[in-house]
């Protein structure tokens, strides 16, 4: 194969009571890339369509990610890239992470299959670095296993998969304000109470639980985050109104989407999601915030194959 084309989807890190260790893949936002194989060795960044990101490799996410898997491979090729970005950077769903799950996706495709997806997240996770500045897995781990991860343990890395249960929907809002990860992660305390921190491991066992049994009203009672959320809900205006607005119309919880500004809500069922979707808005119309919204179901495939 000397050239392939992928989706790699929008993640939402998370989940409200998981930190940097639950996340989950959306279906309908997402990047496109063409991946193509050059003789010559290392990675150029040929294309760059809908954002305004750094052509030199070693600053560019994928360029990075492509060059870990290149290199772990000792491929005597290199790579071409084309990045066609339909997430905005910085909105919150993983844009980032897209870049470089699907760049080790597709070079994963082109080397015949040779890694498989804990060793790609680890590659794609040298790219997050970049952006980020921290080599968290919460966003590339649920773009290249698509469905719901749990990041058990960086270092050694450990990715568990966990059940989709199949009426789950989420609402993203996108209020277009600019909130960079290091910043969101630099308000948030080194120390945490106990009492915060007994109620919030509950809730990731009892959320995990939830989804094993299709249990949507475990699921509900376990989206709330103690220890995050109070912090971090203070640099997403109208924050608390979209929350209520969001549980009001049905949602079954409702957070911050990775580090923000973009909120999520999960549903049980398509038209509840789209009644969330309505709820929101109207938060934000009353407002001059700008934002982009969208309902889609839980993507449980991750990066996939357009043509090659
Ligand atoms: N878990 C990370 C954070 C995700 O919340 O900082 C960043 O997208």
């Amino acid at each position: 194969m000397n050239e392939i084309k992928i989706f790699s989807p929008a993640t939402v890190a998370n989940v409200s009571c998981g930190y940097d260790v639950l996340g989950f893949c959306l279906d309908t936002k997402g990047d496109e890339m063409v991946v193509r194989k050059t003789k010559e060795k290392g990675v150029t960044i040929t294309k760059i369509v809908g954002a305004d990101l750094p052509f030199e490799t070693e600053k560019n996410v994928a360029g990075v990610a492509a060059l870990a898997i290149l290199e772990a491979a000792k491929a005597d090729f290199g790579v071409e890239i084309e990045i066609y970005k339909n997430i905005k950077p910085g909105s919150g769903v993983g844009s980032s992470s897209a870049s470089a799950s699907g760049a080790v996706f597709a070079i994963n495709e082109i080397l015949g299959k040779t890694f498989d997806k804990q060793q790609l997240t680890l590659f794609g996770m040298k790219g997050e670095a970049v952006a980020s500045g921290v080599e968290h897995a919460d966003n590339v781990a649920p773009g290249l296993f698509g469905g719901f991860t749990l990041v058990k343990s960086v270092d050694p890395l450990k990715i568990v998969e966990l059940p989709t249960p199949s009426e789950l929907y989420a609402t993203v809002i996108h209020p277009q304000i600019e909130i960079k990860t290091s910043e969101a992660r630099g308000i948030l305390p080194v120390k945490i109470e106990l009492s915060s921190a007994i109620k919030q491991w509950a809730n990731v066992g009892s959320f995990i639980s939830g989804l094993y049994t299709n249990d949507y009203d475990l699921i509900a009672d376990s989206l709330h985050d103690y220890i995050v959320e109070p912090h971090r809900s203070q640099l997403i205006p109208h924050f608390k109104e979209i929350r209520i607005a969001s549980l009001n119309a049905g949602a079954l919880g409702c957070g911050i989407s990775g580090s923000g500004p973009s909120i999520f809500s999960l549903s049980k069922g398509s038209d509840i999601a789209n009644k969330v979707a309505n709820a929101m808005k109207e938060v934000y119309s009353k407002t001059d915030i700008k934002f982009d919204i969208y309902v889609t179901k839980i993507n449980t495939d991750g990066v996939r194959i357009i043509n090659k």
